[in-house]
């Protein structure tokens, strides 16, 4: 697996290709910044899943993002909606789901549908979880890992199929 650093994040962003890499975040601000980098690239058409346990840091990272967008204060993990949306400077929203409390992709088709992902930028937390199978192809999936013997450690995967 390639490591993914603050100056290689680009990569990501350039093409469709499938890729596979690996990042160690030792700190709330270490996840908070590869948050901020990936903001710099991200644009209208873009998935990200966020997938991970309990406190693992999908919302923390995804503040990072909105930390780009001067609009950090207002994350919060969508707790009584499937989705927020977070007015930008680009002449697109983002979209921030929690789709936890989902029970499947059929939900997620009847009740919020599939235009969101091509409108603006979606965020979508447990992404993997319950809507693998309808999520786009292009769709960045980053798994969180915690650590066993330090509180602070996050091992990221991030990948595209
Ligand atoms: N390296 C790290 N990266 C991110 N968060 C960290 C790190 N180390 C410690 N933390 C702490 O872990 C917690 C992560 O919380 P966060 O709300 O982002 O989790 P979550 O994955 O969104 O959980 P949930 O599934 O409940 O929405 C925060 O309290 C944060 O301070
Ligand atoms: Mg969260």
């Amino acid at each position: 697996m390639n490591k993914l650093t603050l100056e290689n994040v680009k990569n990501i962003f350039d093409n469709n290709d499938s890729f596979e890499y690996e990042y160690n975040s030792n700190s709330e601000s270490d996840t908070k910044k590869l948050g901020n980098e990936f903001a710099k690239y991200i644009k209208k058409g873009d998935v990200i899943t966020l997938n991970g346990e309990l406190g693992s840091g999908k919302t923390v990272f995804l503040m990072g993002i909105a930390s780009h967008f001067g609009i950090e204060n207002d994350v919060c993990s969508p707790t009584f909606t499937i989705v927020n949306e977070y007015t930008t400077n680009m002449d697109y929203p983002i979209y921030h789901f929690d789709v936890y409390r989902l029970e499947d992709s059929d939900e997620f088709l009847e009740g919020v549908g599939t235009d969101y992902f091509y409108n603006g930028v979606c965020l979508i937390e447990w992404g993997d979880a319950v809507i693998l199978d309808i999520l786009p192809k292009n769709t960045i999936h980053i798994d969180i890992q915690k650590d066993d013997n330090n509180l602070n450690v996050r091992k990221f995967k991030i990948w595209r199929k």
